[in-house]
C-alpha cells in the first residue's frame, strides 16, 4: 500500500503545527494568563495575532488577483483610489485604533494609572547580573523581608513591584501576570499586577544582560492571601538551627569559608549583601536563578563548580572544598526552610 502525496503533506502539517502550538501553554506563556494584566495582554495579542492573520490572506489572495486575474479586477486595483484606501487610509485606522488600545493598556499597569485599585503589597526587586533580589514592603516602605529568584504573591490582590537594576538594563517578565517592562540604571519602573490563579509561573530576564543572561529566571509563586500572610511572617524570621549534626558541620564551613562576606543568612553572623540572601534558601523552587532544583546534591555541585551550571556568574567557584565539605553545606542549606 502506498501512501498518497496528499496523506503525507497532511500528516506533515499536523506535526508542524502541533510543535508551533506546543509553545503557546505553560506555565511561561503569555496566551494562558493567569492574572488581570496577563488577560488584557492576552486579548490584545490573540486580537494582533488573528487580525494579521486575516490581513495577511486579503493580501496574498490581492496579490495572486493582481498576478493571474482578469483584466477588469486588475485594473481596479491599480485604480489610484484603492491604492489610497488600502495603503493609506486602512493602515492609518488600524494602527491608530492599535496604538489608542495599547496606550490605555499600559497606563492601567502603571503605578499613576487613572482608576488603578489600591495596592495591597509592595515588593521591590532589582536586576542584578545574573539574579533577581526581592524584598518585600510595609506600607511605609520598611523592609519586612529579603529573598531572591522568587516572588511570592497574594491571590485577587494587587500589587506594586518596584523595578530597578544594580548595574545593567534588565527586564523583568513574567508572562502569564504581566507584561514586561524594563529595569534601566537610574531609574525607578513600577509594575503594577494582580495575579488571580494559584500556581508558580516562570518568568525570564527579557533584555540582553551579558553574559549569563539566558540563565536569569525566576518564579512568581501565588497562594491564597492567608498563605500568603503566614508566608511572609516567616520570611521575615530568621534562619533556622541546623536540624543535624551534618548540617552543623555545614554551618560552620559556610561561615569559616566566607560565604557570608557576600552571602546573609538572618541570624547568623553571615551578613553579606552582595550575593542573594540565603536565609529561607532550602524553601525555594530553584538555584541558581531558576536554574537547577533545590536540593543538597544541586547546592553541593553549584558550591563547587558554579560555573558549569552558569557560567560567567559572580560567584567564585569553591573547588577547595571536597565533596564531603560541599555536601555539609549542601545539607545545611537545603535545611533553611
Ligand atoms: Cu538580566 Cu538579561
Amino acid at each position: 500500500m502506498t501512501r498518497s502525496p496528499r496523506v503525507l503533506r497532511q500528516f506533515a502539517a499536523c506535526v508542524i503545527l502541533s510543535i508551533a502550538l506546543a509553545g503557546c501553554s505553560g506555565v511561561q506563556s503569555s496566551l494562558t494568563p493567569a492574572g488581570t494584566e496577563g488577560a488584557r495582554v492576552a486579548i490584545l495579542g490573540t486580537v494582533l495575532y488573528i487580525g494579521a492573520a486575516v490581513i495577511l490572506t486579503i493580501v496574498v489572495v490581492l496579490t495572486a488577483f493582481a498576478l493571474w486575474g482578469g483584466d477588469r479586477f486588475r485594473a481596479l486595483l491599480a485604480d489610484q483610489r484603492t491604492i489610497i484606501a488600502g495603503g493609506v487610509v486602512f493602515p492609518v485606522i488600524v494602527l491608530s485604533v492599535l496604538l489608542v488600545w495599547g496606550l490605555t493598556l499600559m497606563a492601567r499597569v502603571r503605578a499613576d494609572g487613572a482608576g488603578a485599585p489600591p495596592v495591597h503589597l509592595r515588593i521591590a526587586v532589582v536586576g542584578e547580573q545574573w539574579w533577581w533580589r526581592v524584598t518585600y514592603l510595609d506600607a511605609g516602605g520598611r523592609e519586612l523581608a529579603t529573598s531572591a529568584n522568587e516572588i511570592h504573591l497574594p491571590q485577587s490582590r494587587p500589587v506594586e513591584l518596584i523595578l530597578t537594576t544594580a548595574d545593567v538594563i534588565h527586564s523583568f517578565w513574567v508572562p502569564s501576570l504581566a507584561g514586561k517592562l524594563d529595569m534601566i540604571p537610574g531609574r525607578i519602573n513600577i509594575l503594577r499586577l494582580e495575579a488571580t490563579a494559584t500556581g508558580a509561573y516562570r518568568g525570564q530576564c527579557a533584555e540582553y544582560c551579558g553574559g549569563a543572561h539566558a540563565l536569569m529566571a525566576l518564579w512568581a509563586v501565588v497562594k491564597p492571601e492567608n498563605e500568603f500572610k503566614a508566608w511572609l511572617s516567616h520570611e521575615a524570621q530568621g534562619a533556622a538551627s541546623p536540624a543535624d549534626p551534618v548540617a552543623e558541620t555545614g554551618q560552620q564551613l559556610f561561615l569559616s569559608n566566607g560565604c557570608g562576606a557576600c552571602h546573609a543568612i538572618r541570624g547568623t553572623d553571615a551578613s553579606g549583601r552582595i550575593g542573594p540572601d540565603l536565609t529561607h534558601v532550602g524553601a525555594r523552587l530553584t538555584i541558581g536563578a531558576g536554574i537547577l532544583p533545590t536540593n543538597v546534591e544541586t547546592f553541593a555541585s553549584w558550591i563547587r563548580d558554579s560555573h558549569r551550571h552558569k557560567p560567567e556568574n559572580r560567584m567564585l567557584p569553591y573547588g577547595i572544598l571536597s565533596e564531603t565539605e560541599a555536601r555539609a553545606i549542601g545539607t545545611y542549606l537545603a535545611g533553611l526552610r
